[in-house]
């Protein structure tokens, strides 16, 4: 089987042919960063402009790299949610048009899905395993014991963690998009130099908080003077505190599996902020010590991309999940409301 996958959903207009032996045919990105980079964020209009503008492209050099034509694809697959939904139509609809062109099944990716699943792509896992999920919009912890089968277990409050990335790289002046930015940063600075809070740490349960982590970096800003030594330390002393919010958290999510599911343990890290080096180094001294296996993707697919919707789309495919022409993109989709297989 081989499906074409598009991503729209943010900032990367994305195109990928993936075949169900796990070969990634093709998988291009194009980042919209330039664009977008004068303003310190996305700006969702624009990229919805963008979106259109590349799309057509970008799905032609995906096709073209994989060396496959329409008549071999067995489906397409796209984002349908959620995420900016100027974006989302883009996509849509133009898997709407190769699916009605070339009679194709279409499948309505939820783009968290894409995160989750993309660890069975790359190394083959089972089912079931626990998800910790982490972007520029969510920061989930999750049991998965199926496609579309999701038990959330807790979630942030308030802001995503990679949100927090970004916010603390715009206080300390660091360019966008500032989850890399901090990371670098952080290479070079002293994590024990500023005692930032640990939000929710050591609480029951697996909910998350970065709000007051991220206020206290911006007010300790206000009495500091932005030198490359204190940027760096800064950048260290929030990710230190990141990591460790995320491995107590994460230790509460370990124990309510254990206690759940009888299957040996699997701790999977997916979404963009899963691409850090210190926090997958974190998350898989954890796992180790809990007697869990860590999967964590190459970076690359943990940040937006296609290949992670077409395998997403071929599972639910495999399953006879399909959607409609009709199929109405949505910009709120959490993923334990998703459909699954009965
Ligand atoms: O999954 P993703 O590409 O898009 C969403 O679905 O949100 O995640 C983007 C988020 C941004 O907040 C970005 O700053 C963060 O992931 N991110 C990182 C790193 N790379 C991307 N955060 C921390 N360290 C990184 N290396
Ligand atoms: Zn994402």
């Amino acid at each position: 089987m081989i499906v074409l996958g598009i991503e729209t959903s943010c900032d990367e207009t994305a195109a990928a042919v993936v075949s169900d032996n796990r070969d990634i045919l093709s998988n291009i990105v194009f980042s919209q960063l330039d664009e977008h980079r004068p303003y310190g964020g996305v700006v969702p209009e624009i990229a919805a402009r963008s979106h259109l503008d590349h799309i057509d492209g970008i799905v032609d050099r995906a096709m073209r790299e994989a060396d496959v034509d329409y008549r071999s694809l067995d489906g397409v697959a796209a984002t349908g949610g959620p995420g900016l939904i100027g974006g989302v139509l883009v996509g849509m609809m133009t898997a709407k048009a190769v699916a009605l062109v070339h009679k194709l099944p279409l499948i309505a990716v939820n783009h968290l899905e894409g995160h989750a699943l993309t660890a069975r792509l790359t190394d083959d896992i089972d089912f079931p395993y626990l998800l910790l999920l982490v972007s520029g919009g969510h920061c989930q912890l999750l049991s998965i014991t199926g496609p579309g089968a999701y038990t959330r277990y807790g979630s942030t409050l308030d802001d995503a963690v990679g949100e927090a990335f970004d916010k603390t790289a715009k206080v300390l002046g660091l360019p966008y998009p500032g989850g890399p930015a901090v990371e670098s940063a952080a290479r070079l600075g002293n994590a024990g130099r500023f005692a930032f809070p640990r939000p929710m740490r050591g609480r029951a349960g697996c909910e998350f908080s970065f709000s007051g982590l991220k206020t206290a970096v911006a007010r300790r800003v206000q009495v500091a003077e932005l030198s490359p030594a204190f940027i760096a330390d800064a950048a260290a002393s929030f990710q230190a505190a990141v990591g460790e919010v995320l491995a107590d958290r994460t230790l509460n999510a370990i124990r309510r599996f254990q206690s759940e599911e009888t299957a040996p343990g699997t701790l999977v890290v997916a979404g963009g902020v899963a691409a850090n080096e210190h926090l997958r180094s974190v998350l898989g001294t954890l796992a180790a010590a809990e007697g869990f296996q860590f999967i964590a993707p190459p970076p690359t697919l943990c940040t937006d991309n296609a290949a992670m919707i077409a395998w997403a789309g071929l599972e639910r495919l495999r399953l006879g999940l399909v959607d409609g022409l009709d199929f109405a993109p949505r910009p709120r989709w959490p993923l334990d409301e998703l459909r699954a297989a009965s």
